[in-house]
C-alpha cells in the first residue's frame, strides 16, 4: 500500500454502541442496519463484529443480503425495500431473507411464487412519511386479502420522518395512528430507527432497526455515550511556505493573510471527502486541530499548519474520528454524518482494529 489514506473501523466501538442501544430498549429486539456497506464501514466487517449480538441484520436490497451470505453471515436478513422483481421472492427464501412488502405488486409476486419457495414477509405501513408502505386504513383489508402470506413471523413495520427532532409532534402523530392499526391487527411491530430508539420510548417495538447510532451518530438533543466508529485518516505528502498575499489551490479560494505554512494531504473528493468543505473545516494533525486552506481537489486537500510546530511530510492527518467529530465536518459541508460515512469511496481501504 502506498498512500496512508485509510478508514480505521473501530470494532469495539461498534460492539459497545450496539450493546448500549439494545440495553436502552430491553423489551425490544434490536437489529443492526448494515445497508450501504454498513454506512461505509464494510457490511461484512460490521456483520462479523455484531453477529453474536444482533440476531438479524437489515439491508436495503437483496444484493446486499446475498453478499453477506457469501461471506458466511447466517442470521436472517431483513430486506427493507423488499423485492424489485418477482424473481427476488424465491431468491429471498433461498438466502434466508425476510422481504418487507410495501406495495400490492410485491404481494402479487409473492402469491405467484410457489408456496414452498416463499420467504417470510413483513408488511410496511405508511404512517405519514409518504415514501413507502400501505396507507394505514387499507391495511385491514390487505391483511385479509393476503392472509395466506401472513405467518407468525410477519411484523408490521413503519418508519418515522422526524424522530431526530424531539420538538416535532409529528412523531407522536405517526406513532398514535400506526399503533392503533397495529393493535387492531394484533401483529408484532418494528418502528424505531436510531433516533427513535434513543428519544421516543413509545416507538420501541418488537424489533428496533439501529443504523447511524451503531456508527456513533445520535440526535443533537440526546446524551448517550456513543463512540465514533470510523477514523478517516491520511498523511501529509508535501509542505511549503506560502508568503502573505499568495493563494492556494483551485480558484485561488484561500489567500494567505500572513506568511503561512501549507501542508498537502493525500485525500480528496474521489475518496469521499466532501468537496463542499469550506476553508477552515477542521482536521487534526498529529492530534492538533488545523483547518482546510483552499478548495478540496480530487485526490488532495491543503491545510494551514502555520500554528503547529514540527510538522513533517508523512505526519498523520485525521479528517474525522476521535479528534474531529464527524458532525463538525458534516455541518461545514452542509451535509449529515450519514452521507459522509456512506460516501467514503472504494479507493479507501477499511482497516478493522480491535483496541
Ligand atoms: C426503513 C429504515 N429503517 C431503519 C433505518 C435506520 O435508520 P438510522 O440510521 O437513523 O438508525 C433506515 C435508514 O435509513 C431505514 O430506511
Amino acid at each position: 500500500m502506498s498512500r496512508q489514506t485509510q478508514a480505521i473501523i473501530h470494532a469495539d466501538a461498534i460492539l459497545s454502541n450496539f450493546k448500549l442501544l439494545a440495553e436502552l430498549a430491553p423489551t425490544s429486539r434490536s437489529m443492526a442496519v448494515v445497508k450501504a456497506d454498513a454506512y461505509g464501514h464494510g457490511a461484512v466487517n460490521v456483520s462479523r463484529i455484531l453477529q453474536h449480538v444482533s440476531p438479524r441484520f437489515a439491508v436495503a436490497i437483496i444484493e446486499e443480503a446475498i453478499a453477506l451470505r457469501e461471506a458466511g453471515i447466517t442470521a436472517p436478513i431483513v430486506v427493507l425495500e423488499g423485492a424489485h422483481q418477482a424473481k427476488e421472492c424465491a431468491m429471498a427464501a433461498s438466502h434466508g431473507c425476510i422481504l418487507v412488502m410495501h406495495n400490492q405488486a410485491q404481494l402479487e409476486w409473492m402469491l405467484a411464487c410457489p408456496e414452498d419457495r416463499r420467504p417470510t414477509i413483513w408488511l410496511k405501513a405508511d404512517s405519514g412519511m409518504h415514501r413507502l408502505g400501505f396507507v394505514l386504513n387499507t391495511l385491514p383489508s390487505i391483511v385479509k386479502q393476503y392472509a395466506s402470506l401472513i405467518t407468525q413471523d410477519t411484523v408490521l413495520v413503519t418508519h418515522l420522518a422526524c424522530a431526530d427532532d424531539t420538538s416535532n409532534d409529528f412523531t407522536q402523530k405517526q406513532l398514535s395512528a400506526f399503533l392503533q392499526i397495529a393493535t387492531q391487527l394484533a401483529l408484532p411491530v418494528s418502528i424505531a430507527n436510531s433516533p427513535a430508539t434513543i428519544e421516543w420510548p413509545q416507538s420501541r417495538g418488537d424489533w428496533n432497526r439501529l443504523g447511524i447510532a451503531v456508527y456513533g451518530g445520535q440526535p443533537n438533543t440526546a446524551n448517550v455515550a456513543l463512540a465514533p466508529t470510523m477514523t478517516l485518516r491520511s498523511s501529509i505528502i508535501a509542505l511549503r511556505d506560502v508568503p502573505k498575499g499568495e493563494s492556494v489551490g483551485y480558484g485561488q479560494n484561500w489567500v494567505a493573510q500572513k506568511d503561512s505554512r501549507i501542508a498537502t494531504v493525500g485525500i480528496g473528493y474521489a475518496d469521499g471527502y466532501p468537496r463542499h468543505c469550506p476553508n477552515g473545516t477542521p482536521v487534526a494533525v498529529n492530534g492538533e486541530r488545523a483547518g482546510l486552506a483552499g478548495r478540496v481537489s480530487m485526490d488532495m486537500i491543503t491545510i494551514d499548519v502555520t500554528h503547529i510546530s514540527n510538522v513533517n511530510i508523512g505526519d498523520r492527518v485525521e479528517l474525522w474520528g476521535e479528534n474531529v467529530p464527524i458532525n463538525e465536518v458534516a455541518e461545514a459541508a452542509d451535509s449529515i454524518d450519514y452521507e459522509l460515512l456512506t460516501r467514503v469511496s472504494a479507493r479507501v481501504p477499511r482497516i478493522v482494529k480491535y483496541r
